[in-house]
């Protein structure tokens, strides 16, 4: 499939074909494409707990005030937001060097401009992390949709009580739950979306007004 075609035929699934498992391989594999997300210097702040057994489920629905799609799904991806995944910088700026892109001194320079930019700014580094996981959560459902997996995006917890249940550490934020299976028939089709042209304005320029400006 195609990205314009996945793009276009990914839906948030209410009913999950609960006979169809999803391998361990693929879960990978979907993770794998979520980390090609762009992040703020590279930092990727995104972490992944992956749950399938019943029992976790079931404790989850509940977490989820009830949504049953939480125990129908064979796959409940959490993905958290690391609000100091920039500790990690020196790790990930050694990466590029040795993979040949940049030499000692960007590699240098990164770590420093990170930890100006996150290390006294905890609002800033949790606003750019919540960003990061943000577009690795979209990338999975892009990448999953495009594998014949259907998944949905939620919100709808307890965060407080999903960090005690899952043993979450305070640094990280859950920034989003994501159901992921296989759909069965009676889900919703693609709902309707504002047109680019009611949401967009086009040759917007410096100090005049427009659509946004009140
Ligand atoms: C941040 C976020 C949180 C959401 N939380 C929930 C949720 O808790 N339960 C739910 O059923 N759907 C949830 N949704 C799905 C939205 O309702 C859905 O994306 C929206 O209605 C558009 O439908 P579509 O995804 O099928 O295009 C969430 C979506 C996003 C992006």
């Amino acid at each position: 499939m195609n990205v314009f075609d996945a793009l276009t035929q990914r839906t948030s699934v209410n009913y999950f074909d609960t006979s169809r498992l999803v391998s361990r391989g693929t879960v990978l594999q979907l993770i794998d494409y979520a980390q090609k997300a762009p992040t703020a210097f590279n930092i990727q702040h995104t972490r992944y707990l992956v749950i399938t057994d019943a029992e976790s489920k079931a404790a989850l629905k509940d977490i989820a005030y009830g949504q049953q799609k939480v125990a129908d799904a064979p796959v409940i991806i959490l993905v958290l937001a690391d609000e100091q995944g920039h500790l990690l910088m020196p790790d990930i700026a050694q990466r590029g060097v040795d993979a040949g892109i940049y030499d000692n001194g960007v590699r240098d320079y990164l770590v420093g401009a990170v930890n100006n930019s996150y290390a006294a700014n905890p609002a800033f580094a949790h606003d750019e992390a919540l960003r990061s996981a943000s577009m690795a959560t979209m990338n999975l459902m892009t990448a999953a949709t495009g594998l014949g997996l259907a998944t949905g995006p939620m919100i709808g917890f307890d965060a407080q009580r999903l960090k005690e249940a899952f043993h979450i550490g305070e640094r990280y934020t859950p920034a989003m739950m994501i159901t992921l299976g296989y759909a069965r028939e009676g889900n919703w089709p693609g709902k309707p979306r504002l047109a680019a042209s009611e949401v967009a304005v086009l040759d917007v320029q410096a100090g005049a007004q427009h659509a946004f400006s009140v």
